[in-house]
């Protein structure tokens, strides 16, 4: 039976061997998945989930980034198949972890009665990375790497892109819980950046509409 460090291990070495290059340096692909380990974990607190499944799934999820960046929950899950089948797992439980890494950028999914508890729960831990202060502390470091970078041009960033509600990003109730702490944060520090930096309150208030913090595609859209 394959562990979870055994796992990592294989893709921690497959990062190393065929790196992934994001826009950014400090949005290394290894360090997210162990993140998102970790919020797999927190989330599995009481659910009726298979957790091995679960956390395998969150250690492979994103290793296709290695091959090909647009299609990278197919080739995740074509690495996860032959890195399992290769340690003798049962071809059920293959399917189970593959069927979700295949699928967890289907974020809608998570609203779909049909949708494996694991699949939900990957999307969730994925979707929570980098939400919060991780995501002011993403665009700080972005502008960081501007022309010109200053401390209104991080608050600017950071009010074009607001948090969005939960109910858009999360199904369970501790999902749910973790993401309004983090809402909630994150509004706080927009309001008080803005005292710090003199402006008027009305300029304070992420809405939590559509937008969402920037993700490497809007990172690139914006010429960073
Ligand atoms: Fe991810």
């Amino acid at each position: 039976m394959v562990s979870l460090d055994e796992a990592l291990s294989f893709v921690r070495a497959r990062f190393f061997d065929q790196p992934y290059r994001p826009q950014y340096f400090f949005r290394d692909k290894f360090e997210h998945t162990l993140r998102v380990v970790a919020w797999a974990r927190r989330l599995l607190d009481g659910q009726p989930a298979d957790g091995r499944a679960l956390l395998l799934a969150a250690a492979f999820h994103d290793v296709g980034y290695t091959v090909d960046p647009a299609d990278h929950p197919l080739h995740s899950a074509r690495l996860c198949r032959e890195f399992l089948s290769a340690h003798g797992e049962a071809p059920s439980f293959v399917d189970k972890v593959c069927a979700a890494i295949e699928r967890h950028d289907d974020k809608p999914s998570i609203h779909r009665a049909d949708t494996p508890l694991e699949q939900v729960l990957l999307i969730e831990a994925d979707n929570l990375d980098e939400r919060g202060a991780l995501c002011v502390l993403r665009d700080a470091l972005a502008v960081g790497c501007e022309a010109e970078p200053s401390y209104l041009g991080v608050y600017r960033r950071l009010l074009r892109h607001p948090m969005r509600r939960e109910k858009f990003v999360c199904r369970t109730e501790a999902c749910k819980a973790l993401w309004e702490e983090k809402f909630a944060l994150y509004n706080a520090i927009l309001r008080s950046l803005a005292q710090d930096l003199g402006l008027p309150e009305a300029e304070t208030d992420a809405d939590g509409g559509e937008e969402d913090c920037l993700d490497e595609a809007d990172l690139r859209a914006g010429g960073l």
